[in-house]
């Protein structure tokens, strides 16, 4: 038996870096994973990659920021699998600068996708997870970062959104527990982690190596994470394993936010 064997699990952002590393991971301890993504090549890739491992895990087209599609994918799922039982909130953006060339539409861009999408992920789960009951626990994983916890002078907007999923998380987890709904809420904070985003961040530098060489000197473990250190988290907090941690914030940032 798989560590969420028989789970159901929704996975934005799965096209690529934590979101694709962690459906393969979930689907490999026996869930049914949703993927879905802007990116419809690199989600339908992720998905094929779970089937041909002989999982089972499907692609949605889907726009975060959209209430309506979120809708949708949940119904696709339920119509699908019959229930969601976890639902991990991937999508998300990079975005940094001096505060005082900050655009408010570069502000609203990020905040849609990194905090407005978290809102109604978690709104519609809830829905659905009380209509729909998960089969043990729901689980509901938002991504944060270590920059929901610590500031960055260049990524005032990025702080500002990380933050308040930190935060929007603990609120919800305690309106479940307490509504007694039977779903955990929780966050999880990587280090930086090499994917797409942390490279592209890596390139704009003009010195790729340079910028990963003093990306890593931040990290006490001397080296960036992979995107499995995160996926394990996320099995984690999808399991029953974790069926007493709720409004929890799950640090995995190789002592980043130690020092
Ligand atoms: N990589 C890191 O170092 C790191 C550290 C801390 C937190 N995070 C957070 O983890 C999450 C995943 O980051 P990643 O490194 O895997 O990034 P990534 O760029 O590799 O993947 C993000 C995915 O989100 C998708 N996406 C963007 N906007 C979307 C939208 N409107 N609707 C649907 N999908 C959309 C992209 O197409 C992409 O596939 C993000 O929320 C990020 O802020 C990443």
């Amino acid at each position: 038996m798989g560590r969420v064997e028989g789970k159901v699990a929704v996975v934005t952002g799965g096209a690529s870096g934590l979101g694709a590393a962690s459906a393969v991971l979930l689907a490999k301890e026996g869930a049914k994973v949703v993927v879905t993504d802007l990116n419809d090549a690199g989600g339908q890739a992720v998905a094929d990659q779970i089937a041909a491992a002989g999982g089972d895990a499907f692609f949605l087209h889907h726009d975060v920021t959209d209430e309506a599609a979120w809708e949708a994918v949940y119904k696709a799922a339920v119509d699908r699998f019959g229930r969601v039982d976890v639902v991990m909130n991937s999508a998300g953006l990079g975005i940094g600068g001096a505060p005082e060339e900050e655009t408010l539409e570069s502000w609203h861009k990020l905040m849609a996708v990194n905090l407005d999408a978290i809102m109604l992920g978690t709104k519609h789960a809830i829905r659905t997870m009380k209509e729909h009951k998960p089969a043990t626990q729901g689980s509901i994983i938002n991504l944060s970062s270590i920059e929901g916890i610590v500031g960055d002078p260049n990524l005032g907007a990025y702080n500002a959104s990380k933050g308040g999923v930190r935060l929007y998380t603990k609120s919800v987890a305690l309106y479940c527990a307490l509504n007694g709904l039977n779903i955990r809420v929780n966050s999880i904070h990587p280090g930086y982690i090499w994917t797409p985003m942390v490279e592209n961040y890596a390139k704009a530098s003009g010195d790729l190596e340079g910028a990963k060489k003093a990306l890593a000197a931040m990290h006490p473990i001397g080296h960036v994470g992979e995107p499995d250190d995160i996926a394990y988290g996320v099995l984690y907090l999808a399991s029953d394993e974790t069926k007493f941690m709720t409004g929890s914030e799950l640090v995995i940032d190789g002592g980043y936010t130690a020092q």
